[in-house]
């Protein structure tokens, strides 16, 4: 249905056309090269830009609004929590006991609706390594707020009462209140803290020094967008994951073999998997880009052109906003044969994308290229191998999935372990 809507817009429009959406005048982009184009010209070219409505939800200081050396800085502070040597030697394992603990939380009961469940496991890792605080002790309070919040992500942004943009509104007013809250009671007790290094740390390191790059605002906003990014997201691709594994047994059995001679090799089939492990996890890995590249959760990027750009026979003009749909790489027929369909096995034959990629855009790409991608990864890759080894899983209702406008389970999937 997706890759036909795209053909239709792209039939009827041409693959870049000008319309107006979200209340602003846009250029969309269904043209892959385009796409990369500008993803590669990032701070030169073009420059990042979001809609007013997104940046009310996200707050006006969060890291989009961000350019140059702050925008550098910033991210440097992400990838210290998030980059490639925390995910291998600190996350690894992390996340490894919240899967086991989660799935055996699982069994006996007669229903899990694996997007919620998903979402909170990883509210729970995110949570602690942020801003160290433990969310099921605390009765899910946060997780709540930010349930409400992301519930409204895609309304129509009227902020009356009653209204689903309202509730979300509220969810992160209340979400900041409390993140600000936490951040005065570190300040007053930050030198008798003695446990591991989270976001709050770096936080207060940073407002503490002389001429900080960041204010209290921007490193609010960006908790907030850390927060939220790491849950929502790599939550709705495992959802996303099970439910094309309950329709294909055979990428499910072959997913299960894959583990199985992992487990195997061992010689202490009871300690975490390791890094080397991980990184034999091909089938998984194909399983992993598959799902992605169907499931296109980043619906859109925004950028604004700095300069008059000529591409393909259309001039972009200075000042034009962008708007990107990395589906239209996803589904593009000379790259993927029968796009729509869910085909892990295709990857056998084509390069795991690095970086910007003209073909896979998951993750964005260039200087914005998603921080907690290897994170996310790598999230998805443990949690499905404690699956797999350990249960078996049948389906007990919803499951049907709309993008509408972006990737949604309506009713849910829900399952029995
Ligand atoms: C399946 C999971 C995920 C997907 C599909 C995804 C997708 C994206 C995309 C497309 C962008 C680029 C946006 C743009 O250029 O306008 C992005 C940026 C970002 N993502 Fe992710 N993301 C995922 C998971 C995560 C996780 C787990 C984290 C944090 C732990 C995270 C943190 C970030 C941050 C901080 C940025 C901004 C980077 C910058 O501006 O330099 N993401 N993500």
């Amino acid at each position: 249905m997706l890759g036909r809507l795209v053909g239709e817009l792209a039939c009827r429009y041409g693959p870049i056309f000008r319309t107006n959406l979200v209340g602003e005048d846009l250029v969309v982009s269904l043209d892959a090269e385009l796409n990369a184009h500008v993803l590669k010209q990032e701070e030169r070219g073009f420059q990042i830009w979001y809609p007013p409505s997104f940046m009310r939800v996200f707050g006006a200081d969060n890291i989009t609004a961000k350019l140059g050396v702050l925008h550098h800085h910033m991210r440097t502070l992400v990838l210290r929590l998030f980059g490639h040597q925390t995910v291998r030697s600190v996350l690894l394992h992390d996340v490894q006991r919240s899967a086991r603990d989660e799935l055996r939380s699982w069994l006996g009961r007669p229903d899990v609706e694996v997007r919620t469940a998903t979402s909170r496991m990883i509210f729970g890792v995110t949570a602690k390594k942020l801003i160290s605080h433990d969310d099921a002790a605390s009765g899910e309070t946060l997780w709540r707020c930010f349930h409400d919040w992301t519930s409204g992500l895609l309304s129509f942004p009227v902020s009356i009462p009653g209204t689903t943009f309202y509730r979300c509104m509220q969810g992160r007013k209340k979400v900041m209140t409390m993140l600000k809250q936490q951040l005065v009671e570190r300040r007053r007790n930050a030198a008798e803290r003695e446990t591991t290094e989270d976001f709050f740390d770096l936080v207060i390191d940073e407002l503490n020094k002389p001429d900080p790059m960041m204010d209290e605002s921007t490193a609010l906003d960006l908790l907030f967008t850390m927060l939220f990014a790491s849950h929502e997201t790599t939550s709705m691709v495992l959802t996303v994951i099970l439910k094309y594994l309950t329709d294909n047994p055979k990428a499910l059995q072959e997913l299960t073999e894959e583990h199985e001679r992992i487990l195997e090799s061992r010689a202490n089939p009871g300690s975490d998997l390791t890094w080397e492990e991980y990184k034999s996890m091909k089938f998984t890995s194909h399983v992993i880009h598959e799902s992605l590249r169907l499931a296109n959760i980043a619906l859109a990027m925004f950028r604004k052109a700095n300069q008059d750009v000529h591409i393909n026979g259309y001039t972009i003009p200075k000042g034009s906003k962008i708007m990107m749909c990395a589906l239209a790489s996803h589904l593009n027929t000379e790259v993927y044969e029968d796009p729509s369909v869910f085909n892990p096995w295709r990857w056998k034959d084509i390069p795991e994308p690095v970086g910007t990629s003209k073909d896979f855009m998951a993750f964005g790409g260039g200087l914005r290229l998603c921080a907690g991608a290897e994170f996310s990864k790598m999230q998805m890759a443990m949690f499905l191998h404690y699956l797999v080894t350990n249960y078996s899983w049948k389906p007990v209702s919803g499951g049907t999935m709309l993008f509408y406008p972006g990737l949604q389970f309506p009713e849910g999937f829900h399952i029995q372990l």
